[in-house]
């Protein structure tokens, strides 16, 4: 594919509304994908348009005026952007399908070629079995009853589009032609950060958001793509480098700094990607991210525009500098204007949406009481614990980061970030995400390892049965 004919449209209109840096002659034939306007993303405009002018204000959809007007409204300031938010969050692509199906055709090996895409497509069974999750609210009775009597069949990939065209496939937009072609596809965040609750068949349930997806391989959907000779270039490599490094990913993890630096693996030979974390228990916190590259709306702006390839504006000069952001540096990735925008009208209610999403509460029965408290005794007290993850909020109030060593770790990971440092990790909701590890790449498999860790880094001399308590605490915040 020659990706300047996909761009042909955009860079056109790019030009025509005084693109004001010098940077779409190298984007063009390369990774114009997060500016790039379409008639998609203007449908997505309209479509946001609508949720956004069915709100009880009545306000002009979309921009400052729309926000001001909703901060006036007797319903105060919170219900309406929080509303506004859950809706981006479970269900806004922010034109990003323009590089899911417009460049990787991620749509063609989806469908299959039975259902005019390429290859064999992909099964719910196998959608589910990369981790994707099935929001059993989207079916209809009869759909619901079929996948429990088995009467819908889960090995079809055109059962797969059904669920698509249902919107019922958690964080995945399909887009369809006239004719039912599955003719593109977008993300939203709900892809990374929700799960369900497995109520009707394992991966299909009522939606959690904010809860992290540690089924999901992201790495092996994205490597699903027939067409990932735009990343190689972007990256200066080869399309099967490519593929290693998104195979070495594995389930509940993704690598937000690759596009950014180039590096696929750590100096172990392990992968440089990390855990997807929560997106609940974040009120109260300042910087966030494990590497506490910025606030939340920072950091959504950053993920919208240039993660998922939403077309969006997004700043951060820290990005122009070349050693330590070679790639990003390259292609201007701090300064992208785009026109229409689809992503900054939306921050204030994602904002507001995630900051009221609270960790969930442990499960009755899920840890011993007993040794929780008193693991709590030895938290705020002698394991010296709360010093930096202070209750409630378990991180530090203020300024949140801490360097490496610190903690007893490589800088690895903190060296892809500005900040060169660790974000404490707020604990709320821990016993949620146990799959995949802890620490940002999850180096401890088990919440006794990281105790085992404190007790050797720190000099704790916790006995066997103190490192247990501690755990018991860890399960029941
Ligand atoms: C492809 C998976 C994926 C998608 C899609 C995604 N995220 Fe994330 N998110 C991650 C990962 C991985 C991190 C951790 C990044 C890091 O620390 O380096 C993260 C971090 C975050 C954090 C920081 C959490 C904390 O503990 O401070 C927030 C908030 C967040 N994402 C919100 C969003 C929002 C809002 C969207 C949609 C605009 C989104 N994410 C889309 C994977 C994803
Ligand atoms: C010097 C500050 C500091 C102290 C003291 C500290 N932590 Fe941490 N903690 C951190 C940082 C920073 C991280 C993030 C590390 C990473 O992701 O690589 C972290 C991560 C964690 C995690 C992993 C969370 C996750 O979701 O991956 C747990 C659990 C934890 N700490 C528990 C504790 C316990 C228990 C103690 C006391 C024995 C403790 N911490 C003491 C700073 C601290």
């Amino acid at each position: 594919m020659a990706p300047s004919s996909d761009f042909g449209t955009d860079t056109g209109r790019r030009a025509a509304s005084g693109w004001p840096y010098k940077l779409t002659g190298r984007l063009r034939g390369k990774w114009a994908l997060p500016l790039a306007f379409s008639l998609a993303g203007a449908l997505m405009a309209m479509t946001v348009t609508a949720v956004a002018s069915t709100s009880s204000s009545g306000a002009p959809p979309g921009g400052s005026r729309a926000v001001r007007a909703h901060w006036n409204q007797e319903e105060g300031n919170g219900a309406v952007l929080v509303r506004q938010g859950k809706q981006t969050f479970r269900l806004d692509t922010f034109g990003d399908e323009s590089f899911w199906g417009g460049t990787l055709h991620l749509n063609q090996t989806i469908a299959g070629a039975s259902n005019g895409g390429i290859g064999p497509g992909l099964s719910p069974a196998a959608a589910l079995a990369l981790g994707l999750k099935v929001d059993v609210d989207a079916l209809p009775e009869s759909v619901q009853q079929g996948i429990v009597n088995g009467t819908v069949n889960l090995n079809d990939p055109a059962t797969t589009l059904a669920l698509l065209k249902l919107n019922a496939v958690v964080g995945v937009k399909g887009f369809f032609d006239s004719n039912g072609n599955l003719n593109s596809v977008g993300i939203e965040c709900a892809l990374c950060h929700s799960t369900v609750d497995n109520s009707l068949a394992p991966g299909i349930g009522h939606r959690l958001d904010g809860w992290a997806n540690r089924d999901l391989n992201v790495g092996a959907i994205v490597a699903f793509a027939p067409n990932l000779q735009p990343i190689a270039t972007l990256l200066h490599t080869d399309v099967a480098t490519v593929d290693n490094v998104l195979n070495a990913w594995g389930p509940g993890k993704f690598d937000a700094a690759l596009l950014l630096d180039g590096k696929g693996f750590q100096p172990d030979g392990s992968s440089a990607a990390t855990l997807i974390p929560p997106a609940f228990g974040l009120a109260g916190i300042n910087l966030h991210t494990y590497t506490g590259w910025g606030s939340i709306p920072y950091w959504n702006a950053f993920v919208a525009v240039l993660e998922m390839h939403g077309h969006g504006t997004f700043f951060d000069p820290r990005l122009d500098n070349a050693a330590q952001f070679p790639i990003a540096a390259e292609n201007h990735f701090g300064h992208v204007v785009a026109n229409p925008d689809l992503v900054t009208s939306k921050l204030p209610g994602l904002q507001a949406y995630e900051l009221s999403l609270r960790a969930p509460a442990p499960p009755p029965g899920s840890f011993d009481p007993a040794a929780a408290a008193r693991g709590k005794v030895l938290f705020d007290g002698p394991a010296e614990c709360s010093t930096c993850h202070v209750p409630p909020i378990f991180t530090q109030p203020g300024w949140n980061l801490v360097p490496p060593g610190a903690i007893g770790i490589d800088s690895f990971e903190a060296d892809r970030s500005p900040t060169h440092m660790y974000r404490t990790t707020p604990l709320a909701g821990l016993w949620s995400h146990q799959k995949g590890g802890f620490y940002h790449d999850g180096r401890f498999p088990t919440l006794l390892s990281v105790v085992e860790h404190y007790n050797q880094v720190f000099h704790l001399n916790l006995t066997p049965a103190e490192e247990n308590d501690l755990v018991q605490y860890l399960l029941s915040i």
